[in-house]
């Protein structure tokens, strides 16, 4: 089967959070499933892009409005992903260093689907199936179906995955005429809300909905930022389906950012070694359970309530708890989560900004992974724990609530009904608790360990839908 990822993100060639290691990781499994997979990403002016060559497999002008704008796209020679990665440069919109946040996006992921698509259609081979993730490739499925210059692409299958349905890629009818042309009887199809909208063009336009975990499916229904009802009608074409992790990547027996591998059989001591290290890297006390935080310091993802909540935990066991935070975001939240250093030097740091490098050797090192989550889509941290031996503490919401039972059920984690300061303290607690029955602590630790978390399974569901959709 030929299988095209559209995507914003991938990882390791341009990461923001989870999307990307989704994106880096599908394909390849894919591929290792003996299909033919191709992941096509905008030309980001990164650090990967620097290291590694390629080669011009196509060239085009596209037309955005009255203006015009070449483009290339380029092929990723030495295939070492484990797929065939294409990088479309458009370098008045991509040549840049991040990835979002521009005023200009609209225009930048505009351009870049239809260059994407100006390549395919030119293509002999066209693939059996158009994979696009999140609002930044949702008017592909439009486009396939309704641009005249794309017929060729009509009967293609497109499947919209949805990362976080929060974003949506809204934009005014002024800049309508930046897509190419299609009967203007089709234009309802891009519109919720007199706006145009990526995300609902996709909902309406894909062949296939899934979501990343079937509660986020459930949760979708309900609340979506305005796009429930539109949610609702489409159920019949919507599936959820629980990502994987790449457990060749994240492996705490081969990862070469540890300070020490290990296995279940090396637990303790791997552990011990890691947190050490750790620890000393932040002038940590080594000898108390450490909780730490690894992600975007949003409201989404629950960061704010962090400050009052660890503030409330380090004033109640000043002695008997460490704290770590890694991530950014929100300057208030970093603020605030900053500003509680002075107080506890020896049990509580906040590192701004993203380190891949750091974030494993936390994993490894910590005792327990917090997240908080309001929304948590799928949440790839939690399995990145639960494989590193440490116990996800999370909030019942999404994909977070189906991979995590609380001990008291006798499950993997400790888990929490609300988003709430008074929760978060409440799980902490009783994570401080558990942490000194050594015994029944690490009997949870070493049984999370085994889970299958793997990306084959998964996989297998997405090849099942695919050949569904191509084979009615
Ligand atoms: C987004 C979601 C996260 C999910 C990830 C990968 O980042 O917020 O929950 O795990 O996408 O699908």
């Amino acid at each position: 089967m030929d299988i095209v990822h559209i995507s914003a993100e991938c990882y390791p060639v341009a990461k923001v959070g989870g999307l990307a290691d989704v994106v880096g990781a599908l394909p390849k499994y894919q591929t290792a499933a003996g299909e033919n997979v191709k992941v096509v990403l905008p030309a980001y002016d990164t650090k990967f892009k620097k290291e590694n060559s390629f080669e011009n497999v196509y060239s085009g002008t596209i037309q955005l409005g009255e203006f015009a704008y070449a483009f290339d796209v380029l092929k990723e020679t030495t295939n070492k992903l484990g797929f065939e990665l294409y990088l479309v440069a458009l370098p008045e919109f991509f040549d840049r260093p991040d990835i979002y946040s521009y005023p200009d996006d609209i225009e930048r992921f505009v351009s870049f689907q239809i260059a994407t698509l100006d390549w395919l259609v030119s293509r002999d081979n066209l693939p059996d199936c158009v994979h696009c993730h999140d609002h930044h490739t949702g008017l592909i499925p439009f486009l396939m179906q309704y641009a005249y210059k794309y017929q060729a692409l009509q009967s293609i299958p497109s499947i919209i995955t949805i990362h976080n349905g929060l974003y949506q890629g809204q934009f005014g009818y002024d800049k309508l005429h930046y897509l190419p042309e299609f009967d203007l009887q089709y234009v309802y199809l891009l519109d919720w809300d007199h706006c145009i909208n990526s995300l609902a063009a996709a909902i309406k336009c894909a062949w296939q909905i899934t979501t990343v975990s079937p509660s986020y499916l459930t949760q979708i229904n309900q609340q979506a930022n305005g796009l429930e009802t539109l949610f609702r009608s489409m159920r019949y074409k919507s599936k959820g389906i629980l990502n994987g992790i790449d457990t060749q990547l994240w492996d705490p027996n081969k990862d070469s950012y540890l300070k020490s591998n290990y296995n279940t059989q090396t637990f303790e001591i791997g552990k011990k070694e890691n947190k050490k290290a750790l620890c000393a890297l932040f002038n940590l006390d080594p000898n108390q359970p450490l909780f730490s935080f690894i992600g975007r310091l949003y409201e989404e993802k629950g960061a704010d309530l962090l400050p009052q909540a660890i503030a409330a935990v380090l004033a109640q066991m000043p002695q008997e708890i460490t704290v770590l935070i890694l991530g950014s975001g929100n300057p208030d939240i970093e603020k605030q989560l900053t500003a509680l250093e002075g107080s506890y030097p020896r049990n509580y740091h906040t590192y701004i900004g993203y380190n891949e490098e750091l974030a494993h050797l936390i994993y490894a090192g910590s005792d327990f992974l917090i997240m908080p989550s309001r929304v948590e889509p799928c949440g790839l941290n939690q399995m990145y724990a639960l494989r590193y031996g440490t116990m996800p503490i999370v909030r019942k919401t999404g994909g977070l609530q189906d991979t995590v039972i609380d001990f008291g059920d006798g499950g993997n984690g400790i888990s929490h009904n609300q988003a709430s300061v008074e929760d978060i303290i409440y799980s902490i607690q009783r994570g401080a608790k558990l942490y000194k029955d050594t015994t029944a602590f690490t009997k949870i630790l070493l049984s999370g360990m085994l889970e299958d978390h793997s990306w084959e399974r998964v996989c297998q569901e997405y090849l099942a839908l695919y050949n569904l959709l191509i084979n009615p």
